[in-house]
């Protein structure tokens, strides 16, 4: 699914797509019949009309070969115009009439499934967002939407009424002129659509093709605008640039196919119905020399030919327009059906933080089955005490943090809270019970006070401003020309490191949680600000349970435990001062870290 072409699914597969949008129309069921209603009251107007041509035609013939007896003659022609021209107007009227109630109808389903695959994306997990390729998500979502409101007008709009029509001057032809003319009509209607339905199967390929294509150079385009810097520092911008336009040649390669075979498609049609005209008209001729029809029912019968293949070649149009969008509605419920690894537990309740112990037990975990990351680690973060939590690079530490945080499920072991496991609690609860000052802190394009006010946007004014203050961002934001109001830009990246960390810290301090986890909170400050927001988070962790991971151990002397984590594993445990006394990695790396602040 992620971005791979959807499989080829066969046509009773793709005619459900129909099915689910069931639930779409039912909503305005009233409108729908009401614009139903009116759909047929337009068809009705347009299948009178030629029998009024008819009528002029041979009221004017018959009034040029008798001359005139009476001034009736001129009378009874004008009366049928004006008719004419009455339901010529109620047709274009109708039709205007019932899209107007159908509007509605389209807009609000647009309206649900936009908002209905949104939804469904935030609850997918992390590990999902992060193998997605942005661009091509969001073009298959918008590309399923329009599809959606295309679908459901034409599938009532152009289908259904091109039937009616159909059945109706079939009948008519049948009843009025006799078998050849049916039977001819019959045959060239049978014949257009099986062909139309043939080709327009054998396109379906090119079609997914194109689509695949144009998502692909769409992730493309928006991954690199994204990596904006990096192109700039690596000079790649040629590279990028080549890239994005070899996803741009199988896009236009694809497109040409899809348009060739449209043609042949087209050319088809209008084979068929050229045919099958000639052969209507030729039959007409006919009868009119051998005096079994009037001039009038030729100009009948051509009418009714024009008419019969207006809709049958916006049928056609139209099947082809309807495949289109199934497929991309396809891709969308695609989308739909990818299903949370991470899952509420039946019956799960709502977790209560009553003391804010946090509990590991045995844990083991593993992002790929053939490396395991966390090997049977166990510890306890006793209520209202910062743990803290060093080791090298890539030791497993943020990998703890995603595990608390429920972003990721061990594979063996639990991890409670207050003794509940919370596997059993509602992600929810969870979630809003901890805080999180994230190693690589990413913000909104938005303003610096937005962006604070995130952490909780219901809080007030002076909340946010003393959030600020005990971020120490108060003289950050005093230099600002546009203070608080600043825009951050993209990511958040118009910020500096240690900026970006103190607005996450303060959007943190907001949230207000009783457990609290700093992932390398202070990496990007200087020792003087790392000093002042040292002493933040320790006012703030006095009420609070903390986990606090730190590369430099300067920052965590103070911690109540430290633990050390080695390639998943904990090697040392204890205070500081106890793991100094034991004279194990810890106290090296701490005597290597302390040589290295004295230069
Ligand atoms: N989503 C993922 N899929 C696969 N492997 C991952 C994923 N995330 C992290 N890893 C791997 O798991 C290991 C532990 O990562 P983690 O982020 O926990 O390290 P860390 O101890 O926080 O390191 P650092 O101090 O550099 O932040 C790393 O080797 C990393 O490559
Ligand atoms: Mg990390």
């Amino acid at each position: 699914m992620r971005g791979q072409a959807p499989p080829e699914t066969d046509q009773a597969e793709n005619w459900d797509v129909l099915k689910k949008l069931l639930p779409y129309l039912s909503e305005y069921k009233a409108r729908v019949i009401l614009a139903l209603l009116f759909l047929v009251a337009a068809k009705l107007a347009t299948t009178g009309m030629p029998f009024l041509i008819k009528g002029i035609v041979d009221q004017l013939g018959a009034a040029g070969n008798n001359s005139m007896v009476s001034g009736q003659w001129f009378l009874a022609p004008v009366a049928l115009v004006l008719v004419y021209g009455l339901l010529r107007f109620a047709n274009v009227l109708f039709g205007e009439i019932r899209d107007t109630l159908f509007g509605r109808v389209t807009e609000r389903s647009m309206r649900r499934i936009a908002h209905e695959a949104f939804v469904h994306l935030h609850r997918l997990d992390l590990d999902y967002h992060l193998n997605r390729k942005t661009g091509g998500v969001s073009r298959d979502i918008e590309r399923g939407v329009s599809g959606i409101s295309f679908l459901l007008r034409f599938m009532v709009f152009s289908i259904l009424p091109a039937l009616i029509e159909i059945m109706l001057v079939v009948g008519i032809l049948l009843f009025q002129y006799g078998w050849k003319f049916g039977l001819t009509t019959l045959i060239a209607i049978i014949t257009y659509i099986l062909f139309s339905v043939k080709i327009t199967n054998w396109r379906r390929a090119f079609l997914r093709e194109a689509n695949t294509a144009d998502s692909a150079s769409n992730s493309r385009a928006i991954d690199s605008l994204l990596n904006y810097e990096t192109v700039k520092y690596y000079t790649n911008e040629a590279f990028e640039a080549n890239r994005y336009d070899a996803n741009l040649k199988q896009l236009e390669q694809a497109k040409r196919k899809n348009r060739l075979s449209l043609f042949a498609l087209n050319g088809g049609q209008a084979l068929i119905i050229s045919v099958s005209m000639t052969a209507m008209m030729l039959l007409a001729v006919l009868g009119v020399q051998n005096g079994a029809m009037t001039v009038g029912d030729f100009v009948l019968v051509n009418a009714f030919m024009m008419q019969l293949f207006i809709p049958l070649g916006s049928l056609g149009f139209v099947y082809r327009e309807i495949k289109t969008s199934m497929i991309n509605i396809e891709q969308l419920f695609n989308i739909l059906e990818i299903q949370p690894k991470i899952n509420d537990a039946p019956n799960a309740k709502k977790l209560v933080v009553s003391q804010g112990e946090i509990e590991f037990k045995q844990v083991e975990f593993s992002y790929r089955s053939d490396r395991d990351i966390i090997k049977g680690l166990s510890f306890k973060v006793t209520a209202g005490q910062t743990l803290a939590v060093v080791g090298a690079s890539g030791s497993g530490k943020s990998t703890l943090v995603k595990l608390l945080f429920r972003f990721y499920e061990p594979t063996a072991g639990r991890i409670e809270i207050d003794g509940q496991d919370i596997q059993q609690v509602t992600q929810d609860s969870l979630r809003r019970a901890i805080g999180v000052v994230p190693q690589d802190t990413v913000l909104f394009n938005d303003s610096i006070w937005e962006n604070i006010r995130y952490g909780n946007p219901s809080a007030g004014d002076e909340a946010i401003k003393q959030a600020i203050s005990m971020a120490y961002l108060d003289d950050f934001i005093a230099q600002l020309p546009d203070g608080t109001a600043t825009q951050v830009g993209e990511r958040g990246l118009k910020l500096s490191g240690g900026e970006k960390q103190r607005v996450a810290i303060a959007r943190t301090i907001l949230k207000k949680p009783p457990i609290m986890v700093f992932d390398e909170a202070t990496s990007s400050l200087d020792s003087q600000s790392e000093q002042m927001i040292l002493k933040a988070i320790q006012e703030m962790a006095k009420n609070t349970t903390n986990l606090v991971i730190a590369h430099r151990l300067s920052t965590v002397v103070n911690a109540d435990q430290i633990i050390v984590l080695e390639q998943g594993r904990i090697i040392e445990q204890g205070s500081h001062d106890d793991l100094m006394l034991s004279q194990g990695s810890y106290a090296q790396l701490w005597l290597a870290q302390q040589k290295e602040d004295s230069q």
